[in-house]
């Protein structure tokens, strides 16, 4: 028998161990590494830093015995031997301790790029490189293209978001970039990288990434701490607001200005709310392009319980009013969830989606203003940019289509939506197992209500 003083010891001991875990004290960082760097180029991947139509920047990783990077660069051509005029660019190269190993990061910029043309590259250190990747520089003016767009990926990245995010490559091989919505990982730590490499691998290398901070690219407990990892990894253009130039700024692609946000960062770092509004407002003011797509992780109308987000409303909705933004594409709920572009009161906005690429689920709350809804449902989307029209598919894991509608635009900006919904597809609204499991019966109840207000049905 335990003696009485032992007895509260013991569970002062498991109370103070349960805060320490809870608040991060405790480290939940991995000590074991996974995925070991080597000689071999690896987690290389394309981002812009610059303008998409004559640069293309490329990072990659190699073990710290690796000290210089090159890259090399030619006309794409039809057979090995007919790969001539090849480039040498020089890499610039960095060192970086993660939680388990060092690793060097090398990052080369092709500059100089013709519009609208393949080009071939490979990277390494002089003497061992990576295979010959593809891939082709963006117009210089408007043109049609398509773009792939992925919701959080951030658990079982490797177990099962992989297949989502090939089967979304595989339905648009050609798109002009993927577009992730933030928590590609759960922990900004190097396992959780490793395994998003892994289901990326070569696609990354060939299909250039728009990526954005989500909550889990942060540091937990760690209030505006980005993981280091993104900083060495992804090269994004330098045109956001001072003190957030690695998390927020904006590209435009054949006829598009893209603005990536930081909502994250707006939570915890002081002032970033109006420095990032400010902004924003500078680059919707001064947009030629003819449509304008916004991607944030942290949804302006939240499409799970109780995870509203008044203050990102409040700040940016009135913008992206105001400057008529057309499509705001969203992560962070774990569910699927599409508006239309004009409230019940009449009133236009952009069309806000919420979605959700990994296999972590969430219940839905069935916000009012959502068309088209998605629980425990792994999807990818498509999105097909003409000058008049955006044509938005999105498919389950299996390839199924979702949910579509064309948003169009007539020459005096005037905007209709029409709604694709697949008619033999019902809502999927049901909840997961894992809620099922964890909900009480009154909760249980009282989500079925509202299933049943939504469908009719049972
Ligand atoms: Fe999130």
């Amino acid at each position: 028998m335990l003696k009485k003083k032992n007895f509260i010891m013991l569970v002062l001991l498991i109370l103070i161990g349960a805060l320490l875990f809870y608040t991060g004290k405790i480290s939940q960082k991995p000590r074991i590494e996974l995925y070991p760097p080597g000689v071999v180029p690896e987690r290389i991947m394309l981002t812009w830093n610059d303008s998409v139509y004559n640069t293309q920047t490329v990072t990659w990783r190699t073990d710290s015995t690796v000290h210089v990077g090159c890259a090399e660069i030619a006309p794409a051509a039809e057979s090995a031997e007919e790969i001539t005029d090849i480039k040498r660019i020089t890499a610039h190269t960095r060192t970086y301790s993660s939680e388990v190993n060092t690793a060097n990061y090398h990052t080369a910029k092709f500059t100089g790029l013709k519009p609208g043309t393949q080009y071939v590259y490979r990277v390494g250190d002089g003497k061992t490189w990576s295979e010959w990747f593809q891939f082709t520089t963006a117009n210089k003016e408007a043109k049609d293209f398509s773009f792939l767009y992925y919701g959080d990926v951030q658990e079982g990245i490797k177990q099962h978001g992989s297949r989502v995010i090939r089967k979304g490559y595989a339905s648009c091989p050609n798109a002009a970039f993927m577009l992730f919505a933030g928590d590609m990982v759960d922990h900004p730590y190097d396992n959780d990288f490793g395994e998003f490499f892994y289901a990326g691998d070569w696609l990354f290398a060939s299909t250039p990434i728009i990526a954005l901070a989500g909550n889990h690219e942060y540091k937990r407990n760690v209030p505006g701490g980005l993981g280091d990892i993104w900083k060495y990894q992804f090269n994004f253009p330098q045109n956001g607001p001072e003190g957030l130039k690695s998390t927020v700024y904006y590209i435009d692609y054949q006829g598009v200005r893209i603005i990536v946000l930081d909502t994250e960062g707006m939570k915890h770092l002081p002032g970033t709310f109006n420095k990032q509004s400010e902004w924003l407002e500078s680059v919707l003011r001064n947009n030629p392009n003819q449509w304008t797509i916004v991607a944030m992780h942290h949804p302006v109308f939240s499409n799970s319980g109780g995870r509203d987000n008044p203050r990102v409303r409040k700040h940016l909705k009135p913008i992206f009013d105001k400057y008529n933004v057309d499509l705001v594409l969203e992560g962070h709920d774990h569910s699927y969830g599409r508006t239309e572009f004009k409230g019940s009161d009449g009133h236009e906005g952009p069309v806000y989606v919420i979605t959700n690429a990994g296999p972590k689920m969430y219940d839905l709350g069935f916000t009012p203003q959502m068309k088209r809804l998605a629980s425990r449902t792994q999807l990818y989307q498509v999105i097909d940019v003409t000058h008049n029209s955006i044509h938005f598919s999105s498919y389950t894991a299996t390839g199924k289509l979702y949910d579509a509608f064309m948003l169009n635009k007539a020459s005096n900006g005037k905007k209709t939506l029409v709604n694709q919904i697949p008619s033999n597809e019902p809502e999927r609204v049901g909840l997961s197992k894992l809620l099922r499991d964890r909900f009480s019966k009154k909760q249980i109840e009282e989500y079925n209500k509202k299933v049943k207000e939504r469908t009719g049905k049972d």
